[in-house]
């Protein structure tokens, strides 16, 4: 399996990541999102990163523009025609990914891999809608991709070996190292991660200290980079309530169920760093 032409759904903190560092490691991108605005606001991002990677003595101009010759911009679906893979990075819910997952498999040529970035949606259910469930996988970057070294690659059900394989090889390609995990609500770093966040929550909601002071005690007393408030704000806040859903209902276990103060925040709009409010404002 070759993969040369690759297809980023998505132009968000996530699918711009993506994109970004596949065209760094010389694949053809198209990045595609719902309209010109969230496209643009996605470019704009990496246009930025490859700019201060300049500053940096990290590439050439010339290398810059090279990297963005690599990109084509997207607004139609049709244009997966032409993918090897697809990676979606889409809205961490399954309605979504399944109808987008749906179209895909009526679009795309059939050796064409599907895989998705999804934090916790079970990869078997988004497989199973469509014909080809053994060429579905999850691929799961970590926030911001162009740092961070971990893919978690999730198998699914029926995920072929060399489509595993060959995600691997590209993974390596794109200088992260993968981890393979199989397919349970949240992998491996979400379940842990999220009810550790989740918790957190609770200590502000229940006034045992103020959000400076939460954040405080994990990044001075556990070495984390970000507290986990600042993290949830740094996520998503809208992205954690749907990954505490994911487990809640995956799992039925009470011990999952998301902070009300979570879903108050999600509900008045306040879905952290991306909307210039959350735990903090930005
Ligand atoms: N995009 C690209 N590069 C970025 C970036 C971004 N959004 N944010 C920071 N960087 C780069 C900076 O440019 C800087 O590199 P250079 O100085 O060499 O150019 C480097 O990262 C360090 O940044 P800063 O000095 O500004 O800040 P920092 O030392 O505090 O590091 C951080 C920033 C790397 C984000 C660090 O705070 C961190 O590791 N935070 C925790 C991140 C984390 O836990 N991620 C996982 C989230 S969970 C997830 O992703 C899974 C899920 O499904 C929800
Ligand atoms: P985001 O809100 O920053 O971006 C989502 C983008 O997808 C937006 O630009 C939106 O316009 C676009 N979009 C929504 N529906 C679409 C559709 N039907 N077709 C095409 N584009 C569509 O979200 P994000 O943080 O980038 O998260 C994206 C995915 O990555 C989610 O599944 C999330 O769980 C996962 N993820 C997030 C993080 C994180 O830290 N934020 C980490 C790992 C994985």
């Amino acid at each position: 399996m070759t993969i040369q032409q690759v297809f980023v759904i998505g132009a968000g903190q996530m699918g711009g990541g993506i994109a970004q560092v596949c065209a760094q490691a010389g694949y053809q991108v198209t990045l595609h999102d719902l309209n010109e605005e969230s496209y643009e606001r996605g470019f704009q991002v990496i246009t930025k990163n490859l700019t201060r990677n300049v500053e940096k003595g990290r590439m050439t101009e010339e290398e810059k523009q090279a990297v963005l010759g690599r990109f084509t911009k997207s607004l139609d679906l049709q244009n997966a025609k032409n993918a090897d893979i697809v990676i979606e990075a889409a809205v961490e819910n399954m309605e979504v990914k399944t109808s987008i997952f749906a179209e895909l498999d009526k679009i795309t040529p059939a050796h064409t891999i599907l895989a998705s970035n999804t934090s916790s949606l079970p990869i078997t259910e988004i497989g199973a809608a469509t014909k080809r469930p053994e060429k579905v996988i999850g691929m799961h970057f970590m926030n911001p991709v162009p740092v961070m070294q971990l893919v978690e690659i999730i198998r699914g059900l029926a995920t072929d070996d060399e489509v595993y394989e060959a995600v691997e090889e590209m993974t390596k390609k794109l200088k992260k190292t993968p981890v393979e995990v199989n397919d349970y609500p949240g992998f491996v770093a979400n379940r842990i991660l999220m009810p550790m966040i989740n918790e957190a929550i609770f200590t502000l909601y229940e006034g045992v200290a103020t959000k400076e002071a939460i954040d405080d005690v994990m990044k001075m007393g556990m070495n984390h980079p970000m507290g986990p408030l600042q993290l949830a704000d740094f996520i998503g806040l809208d992205t954690c309530l749907y990954i505490m859903e994911t487990l809640y209902e995956g799992f039925g276990d009470s011990k999952y169920r998301p902070c009300p103060l979570l879903r108050k925040y999600v509900k008045a709009g306040w879905h952290g760093k991306k909307t210039g409010r959350g735990f903090y404002t930005y």
